[in-house]
């Protein structure tokens, strides 16, 4: 057991949250260790979110994060919804004079963790039974069995959670401080990765009678491709082929060819929307998927952990000089974003997919819905205004 480790601030978890705020926190001079329970390799090629809004754009930009970002990141104009029979474009620079850009999240974490090591980072990947002490002290101690085997305790000033909704930061604050609003889907999303071009320009988001589908996309030669299946399926269940056969009757449209390749990742994710409140207990403080998770439908979650973070850094700096005004407010700044976000998700997921179940009304509903958003100016704002992302 070594006793003597001190940093100011314990991050727990390296994804996009975590390896931002310790990176936005060595920009101000504050020093903190990273503890993560996956390898290096594995957080770099989960496969996970692909639109970051423009206030996203320009925090990393900001951070000096930008470099391969400007070279490698797709700019997107718009999304289609497809659904009647047609595919109708909704022109976000248009309507909004905003952009969001396809950079995949892996890319973001390989940028940050590079970054990081590159500045002299500590993170610790592949760490075991991270527990948290003495919260309501001054002095919270992470403690955590390190890849080499041995028994670490790191003394800190301030602990944040970045550790995602089934981390174990939440669960150190006690059940009787967080206030917990939670909602479940009947269905979930099955992702392939697939070594094929793009079949299309823009994102196409689809309504069909079998389920939602989404065209997306991570390089000009790489697409990302989503199904609505059932909530209990199992990728076992589904065989490439079987898959590719789903997106093309869901996608179809007279004259426009779904291209097919090799898939070279895939997987079901569940979907949920929650929002645990407040996001600080004492010298705890949590970002991220720790604290909130959105259905992937509206492209949030990336962006909302990483808004977390950036209102994060500030407010831990004045923290630890003595100020504690900003990181008083943390919580409700954040929450703001948070509940427009689970607002325009849950409204994009409700919108667009088929309720295992759901009779004609629903279905007239959900089209009436549609329809109004493509016909009507105002009501495409809206939606482009949500979609591309509020300022930071
Ligand atoms: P995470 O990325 O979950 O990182 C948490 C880290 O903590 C992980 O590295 C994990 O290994 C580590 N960890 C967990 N437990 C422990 C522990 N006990 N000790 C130490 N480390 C631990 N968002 C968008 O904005 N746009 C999109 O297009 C989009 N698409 C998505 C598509 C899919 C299929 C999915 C699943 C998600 C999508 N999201 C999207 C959501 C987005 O990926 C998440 O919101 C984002 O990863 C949150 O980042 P985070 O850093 O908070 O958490
Ligand atoms: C993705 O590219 O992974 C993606 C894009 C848009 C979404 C969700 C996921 O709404």
């Amino acid at each position: 057991m070594r006793a003597d480790m001190r940093t100011q601030v314990g991050i727990v978890g390296a994804g996009p949250a975590g390896l931002l705020l310790s990176h936005l926190l060595a920009q101000r001079g504050i020093d903190s260790v990273l503890v993560e329970s996956r390898s290096r390799e594995y957080c770099e090629a989960r496969q996970r979110a692909g639109v970051l809004e423009a206030g996203s754009v320009a925090l990393l930009r900001e951070a000096g994060l930008g470099a391969r970002l400007d070279r490698e990141g797709i700019e997107h104009g718009g999304i289609y919804l497809q659904f009647d029979g047609q595919r109708r474009h909704l022109d976000f620079r248009d309507l909004t004079g905003r952009t969001v850009t396809v950079y995949a999240q892996t890319e973001v974490v390989k940028d940050l963790i590079a970054r990081r090591l590159a500045d002299g980072g500590v993170i610790e990947f592949g760490v075991t039974a991270p527990e948290i002490a003495d919260l309501d002290s001054h002095r919270p101690v992470l403690s955590y069995t390190d890849a080499r085997g041995s028994r670490q305790e790191l003394t800190c000033e301030v602990i944040v959670g970045c550790d995602g909704f089934h981390g174990m930061s939440r669960a150190a604050i006690p059940a009787s401080a967080l206030t917990i609003r939670e909602r479940g889907y009947p269905y979930s999303w099955l992702g392939i990765l697939a070594a094929v071009p793009p079949s299309t320009d823009e994102l196409i988001y689809a309504y069909h009678e079998r389920g939602f589908a989404l065209h997306s996309l991570r390089s000009p030669l790489t697409s990302r491709l989503y199904l609505q299946v059932g909530r209990d399926e199992k990728i076992e269940e589904w065989p490439d082929e079987r898959i590719w056969d789903e997106l093309d009757r869901r996608f179809q449209l007279p004259g426009w060819t779904l291209h097919r390749g090799p898939v070279l990742d895939k997987g079901i994710t569940p979907m949920r929307s929650f929002v645990a409140a407040p996001m600080r207990h004492g010298r705890l403080f949590l970002a991220g998927d720790a604290a909130h998770i959105v259905p992937p439908t509206g492209a949030k979650g990336l962006n909302l952990a990483l808004a977390d973070v950036a209102v994060l850094a500030p407010a831990l700096d004045q923290l630890l000089h003595g100020d504690s005004s900003l990181a008083g407010a943390y919580s409700d700044t954040c929450l703001r974003r948070i509940w427009r976000s689970t607002h325009f998700s849950w409204w994009m997921t409700t919108m667009l997919h088929r309720k295992p179940g759901a009779d004609d009304m629903e279905t007239e509903l959900q089209l009436a819905q549609l329809r109004y958003v493509t016909a009507s100016r105002a009501a495409a704002t809206s939606l482009a205004e949500n979609y591309t992302g509020y300022p930071t």
